[in-house]
């Protein structure tokens, strides 16, 4: 390993290190309902399928955002049988507005794969979770160190940020060289014993004291031991993220009536976002392109259906990556042709009301409430 410990650190200084933390947790830990036993206390003797669960969920997504999702999540699956044995439109379902549905989808695959190799038994063995779908090397460290207490490190941003802090490390731990620093650090700090536990500490520590902006050292469990604190340089270490250019996209989307019914669309299984998902057809306006024209436009092009524009239902703005997205929703009346799959894979005629029974994404989401709700004036249906 071409990495090492700061000047003067030696293993007793990682010891320390290790029980102050640890102590630290045990104290101030949040209680969230993955940290909880089969017999509901709070304990390090986790369900190893809560703690898969859970972890691939916060893997883009913030605890608060998480927390009901994982309870319904469970509720509705509460085993790796019930996850593998489910219709994948149930999984995705599920997983409505928490974004990033690939982790939904890998999810229920490695549960497949599970039940079909391995009895659906989650199983203490590192091979068999390096190979399964979506699981790299921070949902292998997790689940192993929380389920089974192996002392298997893990790296995401709020530990990233405590351990570049700690051990002072100066240059970008989300890059190159930095990337390979940030798991050589997580590794050297990780105990034999409660691996589970402390990793969860470094990362609550993160989440709940070393914040970005505006870290508590006087709170801090660390602060006598961290290079960051010592020097001064929080606000440097780890370096802030380079902005993202965002993209602005002006979109439309139509609400296509025959009657009492409007046409849902189900996007391909090899859609960029939002696979096997279902919305009302929608795509990119073209520059000075009226809102109908481009509304008759993207219908006929994907659904081959012939409309006649009407009134706007509302705008819907939302973020997807670097894309900020203006979608204009409007109203089509069917006027003739017949649906062809192609840019979608299928398509229904389906009552407003029976628009919750399906996964959409978040910004159609929004218009199939709007779309749903009675007390909406005017009355869409
Ligand atoms: N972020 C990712 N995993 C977490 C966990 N187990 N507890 C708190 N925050 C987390």
């Amino acid at each position: 390993m071409p990495f090492s410990l700061p000047d003067g650190w030696s293993g007793r200084t990682l010891a320390a290190v290790r029980t102050k933390l640890l102590n630290w947790f045990d104290k101030h830990q949040r209680d969230l309902p993955w940290r909880r036993d089969a017999d509901g206390e709070l304990a390090s003797a986790r369900v190893p399928y809560w703690v898969w669960v859970s972890e691939v969920m916060l893997q883009q997504t913030t605890v608060a955002a998480v927390v009901p999702y994982f309870e319904r999540f469970i509720s509705a699956l509460p085993d790796v049988h019930a996850l593998a044995a489910a219709d994948e439109q149930r999984v995705l379902k599920l997983w409505e507005g928490l974004g990033y549905y690939r982790r939904a989808r890998h999810l229920h695959a490695a549960a497949k794969t599970l039940v079909a190799q391995h009895g659906g038994e989650l199983p203490d063995d590192p091979a068999v979770w390096a190979e399964l779908p979506g699981v790299g090397r921070y949902i292998l460290g997790a689940v192993l160190s929380q389920a089974f207490d192996r002392p298997l490190p893990i790296v995401e941003a709020n530990s990233l940020r405590v351990l570049a802090r700690l051990f002072g490390y100066p240059g970008d731990p989300r890059e190159g060289e930095g990337k390979a620093w940030v798991w050589f650090a997580a590794e050297a700090v990780v105990p034999a014993k409660r691996a589970g536990d402390f990793n969860q500490s470094l990362m609550e520590l993160g989440a709940l004291v070393c914040s970005p902006t505006a870290p508590a050292c006087d709170r801090c469990p660390l602060a006598t031991t961290c290079v960051a604190n010592r020097d001064g340089l929080q606000s440097l270490i780890p370096p802030k993220k380079k902005p993202v250019a965002i993209t602005e996209v002006a979109e439309v989307g139509v609400v296509i009536r025959d009657g009492d019914k409007l046409l849902l669309c189900q996007r391909r299984a090899d859609a960029g976002r939002w696979q096997n998902m279902w919305e009302v057809p929608h795509a990119p306006r073209a520059e000075g392109e009226d809102v109908n024209a481009a509304a008759v436009r993207i219908v006929k092009a994907l659904t081959d259906f012939d409309i006649e524009p009407g009134a706007e239902v509302m705008t819907i703005k939302h973020g997807v990556t670097r894309y900020a997205i203006t979608l204009v929703c409007v109203e089509g009346t069917l006027a003739g042709g017949a649906f062809v799959p192609g840019a979608y894979a299928g398509a229904k005629w389906v009552t407003p009301d029976e628009l919750a029974e399906y996964p959409v994404s978040a910004p159609q989401r929004k218009l199939m409430t709007a779309l749903a709700d009675p007390n909406r004036q005017p009355r869409l249906f």
